[in-house]
């Protein structure tokens, strides 16, 4: 009875999957923290059903739901992508499957801490109202749902809170007091330094100000500043633009010298459809290889017209133009440029914090970051009691349930998640160097399993075996 109990545990650890490396910050670039590879970002974000696919009344958000993120992980890792950005999460859900699906088909996860309902934000009418321990709990359970995934990049700690000149005259400190309390909530209570960003509207007046307030150290020991800088960029319109006239070049210019990864947290205009995404050639290129790539607006085609596909409620999903061209573009990347910038030759000293690099008299150049308040740093210090962690579990189904049909509305058969190596991530199929892509036909071949032994299940191997020997 004994043994086969522990034969029956050694059997369900030997398939927990294999897991990404998890990413860190050097300098002003993301990098691999095993193998100290540059980390390009060649992300969608995903939005499931819109704001409104965020229901916490009934238990669910874009990550709660298996067999969702099943299918849609699958459709994604072929299409390419090595990181989703998903906006709206609730910290109490079961998101262990969806994060474990999206670690197996090797993609990061990049979460916004923010949710839309009130005092789930800062609100940028009233941020010092909004300022409080009720709110910062809320995100620190965020922190604590998503902590322990290797394949959680970063957090958001806001989302274009400054969308105008007037937005940007109190707001800039409170962001700043945010990220501090979360990045300090971070270091007491997470065994991984996970990095905190802000997410800029695309508002050309005040994007370089709210790089420069965020990037900015005050004094030596100051951790309110950004880790990364997120840009949500519309510029590129249509196939005849270019990177001159969809200022790609002044982006160069802007973010040559930054101290911070910067990358598109959200781009793809669509005044031009279906998108031919030609901009992807230009981000990934060698004129900009000071930006760490960017996510796609958007996955599923919602009323805002940004989607990759349709994803209808019966569980239907139709591939978009816009998801062939977008799998085109990526496919001809050069993936050996994408990964060899030397992290250390990328790193910069971040300015002092300082009137004199803020351009807009309108913007805020207040360096004093509110304190944090006695109740939210006592939660900080003691961690939230009893919260809601994650942990990564077996993926035990990989075949996609639903009717997938390709643009042209042909089936697709046979769509099956395929495992990525440990300590890789998906790349795209066809670019130079991406010798590790998985993301081939609608059948990939799956790896063979004794191959597919990974270091991590040789672990559990070896401690199943301890259990074993102990329990008998
Ligand atoms: C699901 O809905 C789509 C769009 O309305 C339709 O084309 C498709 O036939 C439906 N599939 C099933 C299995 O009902």
């Amino acid at each position: 009875m004994k043994t086969s109990l522990a034969a029956g545990a050694l059997a369900s650890l030997a398939t927990l999957a294999a897991a990404v490396n998890p990413v860190k910050i050097a300098g002003s670039q993301f990098v691999d923290s095993v193998t100290n590879k540059r980390v390009m970002i060649i992300g969608v974000d995903y939005q499931p059903g819109g704001q409104a696919g965020y229901k916490p009344d009934e238990d669910r958000d874009p990550l709660s739901d298996a067999e969702v993120c099943l299918r849609d992980a699958t459709i994604m890792q072929q299409l390419g992508i090595n990181t989703i950005r998903v906006y709206n999460v609730d910290p109490t859900l079961n998101h262990d499957e969806c994060a474990s699906i999206f670690n197996y088909a090797g993609m990061y996860m990049i979460v916004d801490v923010n949710a839309p309902f009130g005092g789930e934000s800062l609100d940028r009418s009233d941020p010092e109202g909004s300022y409080h321990v009720g709110y910062l709990s809320r995100t620190f359970g965020v922190v604590e749902a998503f902590k322990n995934y290797p394949n959680t990049m970063g957090f958001f700690a806001a989302n274009e809170v400054m969308n105008d000149m007037d937005t940007a005259e109190k707001n800039p400190q409170y962001i700043r007091a945010i990220q501090r309390d979360i990045k300090n909530y971070i270091a007491k209570n997470s065994e991984r330094a996970i990095p905190v960003g802000y997410s800029a509207a695309d508002v050309r007046p005040i994007l370089q100000d709210s790089w420069a307030y965020f990037q900015c150290k005050i004094g030596d020991n100051d951790v309110s500043r950004s880790d990364f800088f997120g840009l949500n960029s519309y510029s590129w319109c249509g196939a005849d633009a270019t990177f001159e006239s969809a200022g790609f070049d002044k982006l160069a210019t802007m973010f040559e010298k930054t101290s911070v990864p910067v990358f598109f947290s959200e781009y793809g205009c669509n005044e031009v459809t279906p998108r031919s995404f030609n901009e992807v050639q230009s981000l990934y290129g060698t004129k900009l290889t000071a930006l760490s790539g960017g996510l796609v607006y958007e996955y599923s085609q919602e009323e805002s017209n940004y989607g990759l596909v349709d994803s209808f409620d019966n569980g239907t999903v139709h591939f978009r133009i816009d998801y062939d061209n977008l799998k085109n573009q990526y496919s001809k990347l050069d993936i050996g440029l994408i990964q060899s910038t030397s992290p250390s030759a990328a790193s910069q000293d971040p300015p002092q914090c300082d009137k004199s690099l803020i351009t807009n008299s309108k913007f805020s150049s207040e360096f004093n970051i509110p304190d944090t308040p006695d109740e939210i740093t006592e939660v900080i210090n003691s961690g939230l009691s009893n919260p809601n962690q994650g942990k990564l579990v077996p993926v035990t189904k990989t075949d996609v349930v639903g009717d997938i049909f390709a643009v042209d509305w042909t089936p697709i058969q046979g769509l099956k998640l395929v495992e990525v190596k440990d300590g890789e991530s998906n790349l795209p199929s066809g670019a130079s160097g991406s010798g590790t892509g998985t993301s081939g036909g609608p059948e990939p071949t799956k790896t063979g399993a004794a191959s597919a032994m990974t270091v991590n299940s040789m672990f559990a191997l070896v401690a199943a075996a301890v259990v074993l020997v102990v329990s008998l």
